[in-house]
């Protein structure tokens, strides 16, 4: 099986709502510092915990070079008004011969709380069907990650099942909850009851 190329930078970046997904700038290092601090963001991916200035910098650099590596698309979260960044959303393309891709968001702790994962998470996900190989979208979650299982949930993946110790984080074996995105199934999101859901969630939380 040939391993298909992987698509240009998309012209047209992709959007949804408040966010518009673009390329990582050097002016975003303020926020990748605040990323840093986060106490889950530096165990999920390449980003060190409390980041100087030069390591916010070589963590911007290589989500730059994450297409030309093979890897796949790492996008800046941007609010659409401001141009301002406030998190980073991937997708990754490794399986992509295979037909699948995984993703993963993080939103800065300052910025949470505003839609900006969900709205993120469609546009990435409608980008991903602009690629003809792409058939299928993965998120794996821990169980306890509430926040990234309404994203998923709100942006219309389907839970699937548990996955049983299946990677380690911070030295320990994790469960991990799959979600799926799948072309041309229903697919279109959001959940179908997800805004009744939603409404109901915020009515039952307390102020
Ligand atoms: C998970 C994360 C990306 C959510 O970002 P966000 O921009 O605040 O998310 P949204 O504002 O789009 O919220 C999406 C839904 O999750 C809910 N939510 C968000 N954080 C939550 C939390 N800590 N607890 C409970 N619900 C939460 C929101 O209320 C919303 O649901 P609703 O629309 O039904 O009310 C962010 O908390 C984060 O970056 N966490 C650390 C990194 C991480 O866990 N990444 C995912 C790895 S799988």
């Amino acid at each position: 099986m040939t391993t298909p190329q992987l698509p240009p930078w998309p012209e047209q970046l992709p959007a949804c709502g408040p966010v518009v997904l673009r390329r990582f700038r050097d002016e975003d290092r303020d926020m990748v510092r605040e990323m840093s601090a986060d106490p889950y963001i530096p165990l999920i991916g390449t980003l060190p915990r409390d980041a100087s200035d030069g390591e916010a910098q070589a963590y911007i650099d290589r989500q730059r070079g994450r297409l030309a590596e093979g890897t796949g698309f790492s996008f800046a979260i941007a609010d659409a008004a401001a141009g301002r960044a406030v998190g980073g959303i991937g997708l990754w393309l490794t399986q992509l011969r295979h037909g699948r891709a995984d993703a993963g968001y993080s939103v800065a702790p300052g910025a949470r709380g505003h839609g900006f994962a969900t709205a993120a998470l469609r546009a990435l996900t409608a980008f991903a069907w602009t690629i003809p190989e792409l058939h299928r979208v993965e998120l794996y979650i821990k169980p306890w990650n509430t926040g990234s299982v309404r994203t998923a949930e709100r942006a219309g993946y389907a839970f699937e099942g548990l996955l049983r110790s299946h990677q380690e984080i911070g030295g320990q074996r994790r469960d991990m909850r799959l979600y799926s995105a799948v072309r041309d199934d229903s697919w279109t999101g959001s959940r179908p009851d997800g805004d009744e859901r939603s409404k109901r969630i915020r009515a039952e939380r307390p102020s």
